[in-house]
């Protein structure tokens, strides 16, 4: 039977790879995978990694001398490896799309928290403080919604701005054709929106695609929600923004310097990240723990499609799921 070495393993990913997996011994470990932990991969053919794993050039030398042939990676981004290093020696297999609502139900969910206050709501009245003073929020219908990336999840995402009674722009450098959406450049999308919603990858292109230049463009009162990958948005302009009342609030599903902080319970740790510290403590910030894509059916799609990816693998077929690095 072949093995695969599954890292960065939790409760919610044994159980839905266990309920999918017939052919394979799956081993699990819980620690990510980085160039110090690869050698748990020894016997494996493939390894399977999630977002935050450290797929660097070591870790592709150390992968590739234990005769790993294949990373399946179950997520839809491949930011984190090291694709020219893995190049002609281990093959690179990724989730394209699992479910593009999950991650847009989400994101909405964050503004309607964020815009209406329902934390700060909920623990108040489970503390019987029923007033209501500071929670006031924003009609969403009738607003400006932009939208920076109409992939699939950017897609999904309009369609529910849409049924809200919102106004969406959008920006991409490869529009959606036929897709009735009003693209803008971004410079005129930071100028009109009431909400951003980033839905675009991490590229050269987008890190710090929110910046302090592109700040200085919004309204005042504009809600910036992140559920793609942290370092699209500079978070120390965007928290010096917060300071000094130049944005209205920020909802982040995800975090630039969230490896080692994201997905564990530190909470009996002294957390050192001051950036990170001073965003949990305002008020008009909402963090979740890059949780967007946590439904049962994305679980569920992400299990089929990484162990279909290595059935497609062993029996030679073509790999549709490939990542290749640019040439
Ligand atoms: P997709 O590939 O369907 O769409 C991405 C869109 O971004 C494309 O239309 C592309 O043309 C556009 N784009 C590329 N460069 C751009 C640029 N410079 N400026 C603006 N747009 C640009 O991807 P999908 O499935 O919609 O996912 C989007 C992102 O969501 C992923 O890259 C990933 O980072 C993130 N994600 C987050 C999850 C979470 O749990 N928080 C889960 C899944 C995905």
């Amino acid at each position: 039977m072949e093995k695969i070495a599954f890292f960065d393993a939790k409760p919610y990913d044994k159980e839905w790879f266990d309920k999918i997996n017939k052919d394979y011994e799956i081993r699990y470990f819980e620690g990510r995978l980085r160039p110090e932990s690869a050698g748990l991969a020894e016997g494996c053919r493939a390894v399977c990694a999630f977002v935050n794993d450290v797929i660097n050039a070591k870790t592709i030398d150390r992968l590739s001398e234990l005769g790993v042939e294949v990373i399946l990676m179950r997520c839809a981004g491949y930011n984190n490896i090291a694709l020219n290093a893995a190049k002609g020696r281990l093959k690179i297999l990724r989730v394209p799309a699992y479910s593009p609502y999950a991650v847009a139900e989400h994101a909405m969910g964050m503004i309607l928290a964020l815009n209406r206050k329902i934390p700060r709501a909920y623990i108040r009245t489970r503390d019987f403080n029923f007033s209501l003073v500071g929670l006031t929020g924003f009609d969403l219908h009738g607003k400006t919604a932009g939208i920076i990336g109409t992939g699939k999840i950017g897609r999904v995402f309009i369609d529910i701005c849409k049924g809200f009674g919102m106004e969406v722009i959008a920006y991409d450098p490869h529009p959606a054709e036929n897709a009735g959406i009003e693209y803008v450049n971004k410079d005129e999308l930071f100028k009109r929106s009431d909400i951003i919603s980033l839905h675009c990858p991490l590229t050269h292109d987008t890190r710090y695609i929110i910046d302090e230049s592109a700040i200085a463009l919004m309204k005042k009162s504009v809600l910036i929600v992140n559920t793609s990958r942290g370092q699209l948005i500079d978070s120390e302009a965007l928290l010096s923004a917060l300071n000094e009342k130049r944005i209205g609030g920020a909802a982040l599903d995800v975090y630039e310097e969230e490896s080692g902080l994201f997905f564990e319970d530190n909470s009996d740790k002294i957390v050192t990240d001051e950036i990170i510290s001073l965003l949990v403590s305002r008020p008009n910030v909402i963090i979740t723990s890059h949780q967007a894509f946590l439904t049962e059916e994305a679980l569920r799609g992400i299990a089929e499609v990484t162990l279909q990816n290595f059935d497609d693998f062993l029996q030679g077929k073509p790999l549709a799921n490939e990542v290749k690095p640019k040439e």
